[in-house]
């Protein structure tokens, strides 16, 4: 994917991107109100990352993509599948696209991944997402590419004593 003349990679990431990952989780916390941590808040040291990546590329049901430009991760999406028979078909991502990247369809190809590499897991059935219902960027981006609207979490987020309503989106892969 080519935009303003700068090639942007999707691929999966690999252990040796965790502390560039941490470093990244930590300033995306701070740049909207939307995620679950804010500024500094991603609380997971490099070797949990770490940990945690070798642990997504063993599972088959879980992806963690990235989204590069000029070898720099501006971009990340994490999907993570169920761990027992009944709900293997099924997982729940999270994603993030630097700030100062927004709006140039970057989100739009991290979810494309991930929805292609459904459709070829021969596992995955479902994808669910959870956003905040002022999230109006986040909400029109699902939306666009097919989710749909499955159900309100009152309270779900609390930002400085006050309380974020969620809406439960879903797709299905046939
Ligand atoms: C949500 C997020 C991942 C989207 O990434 P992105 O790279 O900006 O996404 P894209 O450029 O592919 O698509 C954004 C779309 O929203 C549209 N948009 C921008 N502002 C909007 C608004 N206020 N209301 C509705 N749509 C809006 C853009 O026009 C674009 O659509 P288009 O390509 O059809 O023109 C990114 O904004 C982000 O990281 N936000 C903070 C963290 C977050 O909210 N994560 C998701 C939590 S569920």
């Amino acid at each position: 994917m080519i935009r303003n003349n700068k090639k942007i990679i999707i691929r999966q990431a690999s252990k040796n991107d965790a502390r560039v990952l941490v470093d990244y989780l930590n300033i995306i916390g701070g740049e909207s109100n939307f995620l679950t941590f804010g500024a500094g808040e991603f609380g997971i040291s490099i070797e949990e990352e770490e940990s945690f990546i070798e642990k997504v590329l063993k599972k088959e049901n879980d992806l963690f993509i990235v989204a590069e430009i000029d070898g720099e991760i501006i971009g990340s999406l994490n999907f993570s599948g169920g761990l027992r028979e009944r709900t293997a078909h099924v997982g729940e991502f999270g994603m993030s696209v630097l700030k100062k990247y927004w709006g140039n369809g970057i989100g739009e190809e991290l979810i494309k991944y991930l929805i292609n590499w459904s459709k070829d897991s021969g596992i995955i059935r479902k994808i669910n997402l959870r956003v905040r219902t002022d999230n109006e960027r986040g909400i029109y981006l699902y939306k666009k590419l097919g989710f749909l609207e499955e159900g309100l979490l009152r309270r779900d987020f609390v930002i400085n004593d006050k309380f974020y309503d969620s809406l439960l989106m879903g797709l299905c892969i046939d």
